[in-house]
């Protein structure tokens, strides 16, 4: 479900500078180099759980890069993203959340979010995700990959919802529109927070 400009700019705001004090915190955002070698196109930090870029499994420790603790899951954001499923119709407790800053090169290639428990995935807990700043071009697909994709701009604001039958949907994000975020955040880029259940 897709939930456009869900935050007012006022929330957008707190939401950017609660992010910006964490990425760039005592335990910062990282570069994830990933199984087969290659770097992420993001700077992404954990929060509540590390998910190991190396392993494809959750962690309390950032044992694939400084071995530091990841940060606790805001109690602040815990409760919107709750608020959040709420809104569409489903129920999370959000115990971790992955904080992925996209830059003008920014992209995500084409995955499935699987590597939370198997309980929460069979149940549906959904992934809740929130969108701040510049406006991505996120694909949805479906549960296999060379299922055909929808193209979806995520824009500032927006939040997006996939749990139930839809859990294990692809998607992936294309590009990042530089520039295209509110003129009043005064922000280059683009935060994508997906909170999940492990
Ligand atoms: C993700 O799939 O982890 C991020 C999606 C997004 O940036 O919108
Ligand atoms: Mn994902």
């Amino acid at each position: 479900m897709h939930l456009p400009r869900y935050l007012s700019i006022e929330r957008q705001r707190q939401v950017i500078e609660e992010c910006r004090a964490l990425v760039d915190g005592a335990t910062p955002a990282y570069v994830p180099v990933v199984r087969g070698g290659g770097r992420m196109h993001v700077r992404m930090l954990c929060l509540g759980r590390h998910w190991n870029g190396k392993t494809y499994q959750y962690e309390p420790t950032r044992s694939d890069f400084d071995d530091r603790p990841a940060p606790p899951l805001p109690p602040a954001f815990a409760s919107l993203a709750r608020e959040i499923a709420a809104a569409a119709g489903m129920s999370l407790e959000p115990d971790l959340c992955i904080l992925n800053y996209y830059d003008a090169e920014g992209r995500m290639g084409l995955h499935q979010d699987k590597d939370e428990s198997e309980r929460s995935i069979a149940a549906g807990r959904p992934v809740v995700s929130v969108s701040v700043g510049d406006t991505a071009r996120f694909l949805f697909g479906g549960l296999k990959r060379k299922d055909p994709v929808d193209a979806i701009a995520l824009e500032s604001g927006d939040a997006f919802v996939f749990g139930g039958p839809a859990r294990l949907r692809y998607h992936g994000v294309t590009r990042i529109l530089p520039g295209t975020a509110p003129r009043e955040l005064s922000f280059d880029g683009r935060f994508n927070l997906t909170f999940r259940e492990y």
